[in-house]
């Protein structure tokens, strides 16, 4: 049985699909469900932006910049370590509440979660190995633009890379 869960959670609709089936796991085995997110830097996708904005965490140096494009666009010109990376840590933990209250409804019991920075895949992969995890469930894609790929960068790596059982949701 599977008891110590790590979920990769991006915060796309795939992620989520991940954490339901992590959530239905750990209730069946009375397991743990450890919930990693990766920072997201540099272009963020659309959707988080958006989401960033109606949360009211984009202050107005960097709406200011809005005005005459696409915001993904308009912070790929800010400064490494400004706004971007800011932005990163404040929907991080946005992000890794929104994933704990999504598996306390689903009724799992015991939640842990990270916020990693580096690469996604290792970052994953090596908080696995470090609770001696024995299943991994991932989305088989991600919040990623390109289409018709069967599975995303993170996932496919993490299935060559895992210590354990990986589960792909759908
Ligand atoms: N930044 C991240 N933090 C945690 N998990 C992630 C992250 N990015 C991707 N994942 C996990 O990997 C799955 C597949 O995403 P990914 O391989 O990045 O596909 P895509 O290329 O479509 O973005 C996601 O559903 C999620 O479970
Ligand atoms: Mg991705």
């Amino acid at each position: 049985m599977y008891r110590r869960i790590v979920v990769g959670y991006d915060a796309s609709a795939q992620s989520e699909r991940a954490l339901d089936a992590a959530a239905e796991m750990a209730k069946a085995t009375d397991g743990v469900v450890h919930v990693v997110h990766n920072r997201l830097y540099g272009r963020m996708p659309e959707g988080l932006v958006r989401l960033a904005k109606d949360e009211g965490l984009l202050g107005p140096d960097i709406l200011e910049k809005t005005r005459s494009g696409t915001l993904v666009a308009d912070m790929e010109d800010l400064a490494p370590n400004q706004s971007s990376q800011r932005i990163g840590a404040v929907l991080a933990d946005l992000l890794t509440s929104r994933a704990q209250q999504h598996l306390e409804r689903c009724g799992a019991k015991h939640i842990e979660t990270y916020t990693v920075a580096g690469d996604p895949a290792e970052e994953i992969t090596r908080v696995a190995s470090e609770v001696a995890a024995d299943l991994i469930v991932l989305g088989s894609r991600g919040l990623g633009t390109v289409k018709g790929l069967m599975l995303g960068s993170v996932s496919q790596k993490v299935l060559h890379t895992s210590p354990c059982a990986c589960l792909v949701v759908k």
